[in-house]
């Protein structure tokens, strides 16, 4: 019998270490399945999806830039997918093309279990307000946090996504600036701006003195953002590589209906930065 088949989509997608993860979880549970990385180019992804069903394609991990096309080409949504406005998990099968985003899930997984942080009744401030920030809220507000504030250097971008997360929770928009004199117990940087090498300008002492902060990039190095934590004296200064594996897990799980352990992928992945 053919593998089952799996892959994740994106441009550019030739670094991604979803094959990586995938396979590993694949040999640690005994399933049998194949999963690969592929290039689409903008525009195609609608016909890639249905090449790849045609081809006995099973499900695909969807990254930058192609999430909003995923939520559009997927004809029936999780809760959570349709509320973050982006998917990151597409199944494939007899009953049509559905979608899911793990992002938020393997964010909080990675938060509460890998790193034991009890977020219930904290103050939690979120940097950015893009797709990847949309994604975060609702599996953090589930965790009931004193409030989640989000400050972005677009203020009517993050004061927008308050609005449409209100009802689920304490949540507020601002500017940078308006954070001087406020103390949190996690920080996650959701902007983009750790890629170019540059730090949300961000007032001193803003931390508790049992503060973590969380750079949802990762690499080989710390962010800026870390750099920026470790200074102002953060108790714990993590990356995102956790979430990387967890929101990896958790598609397995949709996939698979096997929970893969992370902890090994984790590490074997961190040797390899
Ligand atoms: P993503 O899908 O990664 O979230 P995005 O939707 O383009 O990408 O959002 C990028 C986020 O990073 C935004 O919140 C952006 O702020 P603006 O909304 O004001 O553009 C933020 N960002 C990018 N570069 C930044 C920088 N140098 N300093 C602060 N914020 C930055």
């Amino acid at each position: 019998m053919p593998m089952d088949k799996y892959a994740v989509i994106g441009n550019p997608i030739a670094h991604s270490k979803s094959p990586f993860i995938h396979a590993a979880f694949a040999e640690q549970t005994g399933q049998s399945l194949s999963y690969t990385a592929e290039l689409v180019e903008i525009g195609k992804v609608p016909e890639f999806i249905e090449q790849f069903r045609a081809n006995g394609g099973r499900g695909l991990n969807v990254t930058v830039p192609f999430k909003l096309d995923a939520w559009q080409i997927a004809e029936q949504l999780s809760e959570r997918a349709q509320r973050a406005g982006a998917v990151n998990t597409l199944s494939l099968n007899d009953k049509g093309i559905a979608g899911d985003t793990t992002d938020g899930v393997g964010l909080v997984n990675d938060l509460s279990h890998n790193h034991q942080l009890d977020l219930q009744n904290r103050n939690i401030l979120i940097l950015g307000a893009g797709g990847a920030v949309r994604g975060i809220l609702e599996p953090l507000l589930n965790l009931s946090p004193a409030q989640l504030v989000i400050a972005n250097r677009t203020v009517e971008k993050a004061t927008q996504l308050a609005d449409d997360f209100s009802d689920l929770g304490h949540i507020t928009g601002c500017g940078f600036d308006d954070l001087a004199g406020e103390k949190f117990d996690l920080i996650i940087n959701g902007t983009s701006a750790s890629l170019s090498g540059e730090l949300p300008p961000l007032p001193d002492n803003i931390l508790q003195s049992s503060a973590a902060c969380y750079d949802m990039m990762y690499g080989a190095n710390d962010t800026v953002f870390m750099q920026w934590a470790r200074q102002q004296g953060a108790k714990k200064v993590l990356d995102g590589l956790g979430m990387l594996v967890e929101q990896a897990a958790e598609s397995f799980f949709i996939w698979r209906g096997v929970r893969p352990q992370t902890q090994s992928v984790i590490k074997l992945l961190r040797q390899q930065l």
